[in-house]
Formats: C-alpha cells, sequence, structure tokens
C-alpha cells in the first residue's frame, strides 16, 4: 500500500531529513519491499526513526516465542527501538515452580533488544493473569507478601541495568476505579502495590517502576481511581516513576480526551507511555475501516507526542499474521500496523507521520 500512495511534499521533506540523519535506511527497507517502487524512491525512515525525530521510542510486545521467520525479525530489528516481551517475563512463564526459574523466554528477548540497539520494558512482575498455579492456588510456602516480594526481587535483579522500565504492577484497577479483587488485595491488602514497587525499586533502582492498566486511555472512572491510587502512592513516597497506557482500542473509538488524560497523570510528575497499542476491527475489514483505524493508530501518537512526559509508544504485535487478538477477542482482528503478508497498512504509515509531524526531522 505504501508503494502506490504518492508521497506529499512535506511528508517527503521531513522523512528524507530523518533518513539521512539515521542513515542505512534503503537497505533493511527494500528487505522486506517497502520502498517506493518509482524511478525516486521515496525514502520511509523506520518507525524508530520516526519517533526517535520527536525523542520517543517506538515499542513492540513481540510475539511467544520470538518468531524466527527472517521477515519478522528484520522488521522487529529495523522498525523498532523498545521490546515489551509478550509473555516471556511473566510469572508463570518465569517461577513455574516455586523457587525455580526458567528465563530462557526472557533472555531470548533481552539478547535479541541489545543486539539491535533496542531497549526492553520489562513486563510483568505482579499480575492477576498468568499466574503459575501454585500462586493461583494457594499451593505456596509461607506468605503470599513475602512470596510476591520474593519474585519481584529475583527477577528484577536478574535483569538489572537491562530493562529500562518494568510494569511492576498490571492491572490493579475494576472499570468501577476500585481496586481489583486479585489474589493480591484478598491476601495482601492494598499494600501490596506498595511493596512490589518499593522491592522492584530496591532490586533495580534505574528501572523506570510503571503501573499499567487498559481502559484507563480517556478520562473516566477507571481512569479516575488508576489517578487516585497513584497520587496515593506518590503521598506515600512510593518510587513510582511512571504510568502506562495498554491502548487495546476499537476502530473508531480512541477516546477524544486521551491526550488531557496522559497530562494529568504527567502533571503529578510522572512519565507516561502508551504501552500496547491495537486498534481492533469485526471482521472482514474493509478499507474504509482500515483507513479509520489509520487515524485511530494516529491520534494515539498524536495524543502522546502532545505530552511531553510521554516517552513512546509501543504496538502489542505489528502484524496480523502474529496477533493475540484473534482468540481474545472472536470476530476481530486485523489490529496492527502490517497486514499478514507483512506488508505495511496504512496504519503504519500513519504512526510513521504522527511521529514525524511532532518530530524536527
Ligand atoms: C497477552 C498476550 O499477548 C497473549 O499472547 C497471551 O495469551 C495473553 O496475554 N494486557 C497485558 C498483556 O498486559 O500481557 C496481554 O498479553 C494483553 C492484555
Amino acid at each position: 500500500m505504501t508503494d502506490v500512495r504518492p508521497p506529499s511534499r512535506t511528508r517527503s521533506r521531513r522523512a528524507l531529513a530523518v533518513g539521512i540523519a539515521a542513515g542505512a535506511l534503503i537497505a533493511p527497507l527494500l528487505a522486506y519491499g517497502h520502498a517506493a517502487a518509482t524511478d525516486t524512491p521515496r525514502v520511509d525512515p523506520p518507525l524508530r526513526d520516526a519517533a526517535a525525530s520527536s525523542g520517543r521510542f517506538a515499542g513492540l510486545g513481540v510475539g511467544s516465542p520470538l518468531n524466527d521467520d527472517p521477515t519478522y525479525t528484520d522488521i522487529t530489528a529495523t522498525e523498532f527501538s523498545s521490546l515489551t516481551p509478550g509473555n516471556e517475563m511473566k510469572w508463570g512463564t518465569v517461577e513455574p515452580v516455586q523457587g525455580q526459574f526458567d528465563w530462557s523466554g526472557a533472555d531470548e528477548v533481552v539478547e535479541f533488544a541489545q543486539a539491535h540497539d533496542q531497549e526492553v520494558h520489562g513486563h510483568t512482575l505482579v499480575w492477576h493473569s498468568q499466574l503459575p498455579g501454585w500462586v493461583e492456588n494457594g499451593q505456596y510456602e509461607g506468605e503470599l507478601l513475602d512470596v510476591m516480594t520474593e519474585h519481584v526481587t529475583t527477577e528484577a535483579s536478574r535483569y538489572a541495568g537491562q530493562v529500562a522500565r518494568w510494569d511492576v504492577v498490571n492491572e490493579p484497577m475494576n472499570e468501577d476505579g476500585t481496586l481489583r479483587n486479585s489474589v493480591f488485595l484478598q491476601e495482601i491488602g492494598e499494600s501490596y502495590i506498595a511493596e512490589a514497587f518499593r522491592a522492584a525499586d530496591a532490586a533495580d533502582p534505574d528501572a523506570k517502576l510503571y503501573i499499567n492498566d487498559y481502559n484507563t486511555d480517556g478520562l473516566g472512572a477507571k481512569s479516575d481511581g488508576l489517578y487516585d491510587l497513584v497520587s496515593s502512592l506518590l503521598d506515600q513516597g512510593v518510587p513510582i516513576d511512571g504510568v502506562g497506557f495498554q491502548s487495546h482500542l476499537i476502530v473508531g473509538q480512541v477516546p477524544g480526551d486521551m491526550r488531557e488524560n496522559l497530562q494529568r497523570f504527567a502533571d503529578l510528575g510522572l512519565e507516561v507511555a502508551v504501552t500496547e497499542l491495537d486498534v481492533r476491527i469485526e471482521m472482514p475489514a474493509d478499507d474504509a475501516e482500515l483507513a479509520q483505524q489509520a487515524s485511530d493508530f494516529g491520534a494515539v501518537v498524536d495524543a502522546c507526542t502532545a505530552v511531553s512526559a510521554c516517552i513512546g509508544v509501543t504496538v502489542w504485535g505489528f502484524t496480523d499474521a502474529d496477533s493475540w487478538i484473534p482468540g481474545t477477542f472472536p470476530g476481530y482482528g486485523a489490529a496492527h500496523p502490517w497486514d499478514e503478508n507483512y506488508q505495511t497498512k496504512p496504519a503504519h504509515d500513519a504512526i510513521r507521520d504522527a511521529f514525524l509531524a511532532a518530530g524536527t526531522g
């Protein structure tokens, strides 16, 4: 799709400047064929360079296991400057038996990121989902506070200095803005959140520590609850640095007040980031929906770039060929910026252009 669109003057001037600054762009782009097939090839900067032109990262939540198809790895390496392991750092994956750790999947993502000059966004230390059975079913030795602290300490220490940001606590909120009745809330009480942050900070003082949730992208009961929680953590001196907005969205439903919402968290003195962006469409997706999806992806990037404390945008998968959406939201799909043949969709161009529009390129 990118091949046939006439380049706008503004876009190509910016793109060229970024491209020259970034250098060595043409070869990787030709490798998966989205450079223009005209006399004057248009220079499309990878998303990571477009994002960098606005001082931000372009992140990817990688599939699990890390797909070793060369086209997949090329795009992962060349287009993104931050990787979030999709599943490999979750409690159920790394500690299937109490005290016995399997770091193989997590290590693979970290090594890939290091080899390609990418940050790692650690995901996630404490979450009610994808827990090992022994936590879920209460079959552990000792108190859950100690078990949780030990888990957080072990994992955050192992990757200390290698993880730029940790989602310390994931999805703590209910839709009505109260705290989710997870096993951690039940067994430890509300203080589990502060304790998890303190343990992560002690284990890796350099990582930025995030709380992360979904359906908190715009103003509303759930994000109000999150705002109150984060404010209270800050009042208690809890070492929290950032708030992640997952942004698992439905086409045409980007909250109009997303920028305002991100800004109020930023005004607390925190970083913010879009951490798991996808825009799902009821299948089959038509061209009008793909155009709306492009505008939605662009609107989310615009919301981020309008907030100086918003440090980057991570998409939760880049290709429709490798997506968590159809399995989780039956009937929905086509949620990502590349199609199932690894060709860029209008959404890809919209992300790139939104970053460039905010950038110095
Ligand atoms: C999803 C993964 O992408 C799937 O592969 C897995 O089966 C379920 O979890 N919010 C989160 C992510 O914080 O960890 C979830 O990832 C998507 C929703």
